[in-house]
């Protein structure tokens, strides 16, 4: 009892001296009552928006939250940390990982039907070039498809090293790589070319959408994917950035989601 009365003095005494200066609210509420809830309401009564940007990511990640246009504003330093530090390199490398032992694990046909599908932009290429930039902020500003396009056809994209580990082991292992991605068909030239210079050969089709793909991006992965099931192909494994890489028809006997928490393609 003795000592709770001089804990509540020692207490009292540094709140009165933290409430010597007004920053200091925040603290003495502290202080006075542990465990206080945060208020979520401004002074006019509307909800303040406390997005706490690694739940935010999460539900990007699984899928919970679709169809976002932008990165929330306050997420963007988050983000471009997240993008540019270690953990986005380790969380491809678990992608990656998983993925190869996968991949050796198989019972293959050995009859060249087995493929493996391979989404381009954010699963064996990087963006990350062009989402550093300041007018782009990591997704946290408008999407500019121009200024896409334009980086797109320069062919500057570094390779995601971990997840060409997947792509050379699918290819030693007889596995044949299929890459399917949305860029359009005059992107056919920069994107070998590009392809090519961070290390990627002997892929079995580079499908890329033309002007018949019509649909979202669900569809036109799924009619493709279809026709390599109808040709007599076996998709053994599936991996991409997006989900409407891996949801859909046939997605193959085994999806992987690579991180990607700057867009959305729906
Ligand atoms: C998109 O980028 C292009 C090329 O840089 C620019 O000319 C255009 O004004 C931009 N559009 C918007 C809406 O910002």
């Amino acid at each position: 009892m003795r000592s709770f009365t001089i804990l509540f003095v020692f207490a009292t005494i540094v709140a009165l001296a933290l409430a010597s200066t007004s920053d200091n609210v925040e603290a003495i509420s502290q202080v006075v009552e542990i465990h206080r809830l945060r208020p979520q309401t401004g002074s006019a009564g509307h909800r303040v928006p406390q997005v706490d940007c690694l739940s935010w990511r999460l539900a990007v990640e699984t899928n919970n939250l679709r169809d976002w246009k932008l990165v929330p504003k306050q997420c963007e330093n988050y983000v471009g940390h997240y993008m540019l530090g270690k953990q986005y390199r380790h969380d491809c490398e678990a992608v990656a990982d998983a993925a190869i032992e996968y991949a050796k694990g198989l019972k293959l046909g050995g009859d060249g039907k087995d493929v493996c599908v391979f989404d381009v932009d954010e699963t064996i290429l990087s963006n990350i070039p062009f989402f550093a930039r300041c007018d782009v902020a990591f997704g946290a500003l408008p999407y500019n498809a121009t200024k896409f396009d334009e980086w797109i056809a320069d062919g500057k994209l570094p390779a995601i090293p971990s997840i060409r580990c997947v792509y050379n082991t699918v290819l030693s292992l007889g596995i044949k790589p299929v890459l399917l991605t949305g860029a359009t068909e005059n992107f056919r030239q920069s994107r070998t070319t590009n392809l090519k210079k961070v290390g990627y050969r002997n892929w079995f089709k580079l499908i890329l959408r033309g002007d018949k793909d019509t649909g979202s991006a669900v569809e036109y992965k799924s009619s493709k994917r279809t026709e390599l099931v109808k040709a007599g192909y076996r998709i053994v494994g599936n991996i991409g950035d997006q989900w409407s890489d891996l949801i859909g028809e046939n997605v193959g006997a085994h999806t992987f989601k690579v991180p990607d928490p700057m867009y959305y393609v729906g």
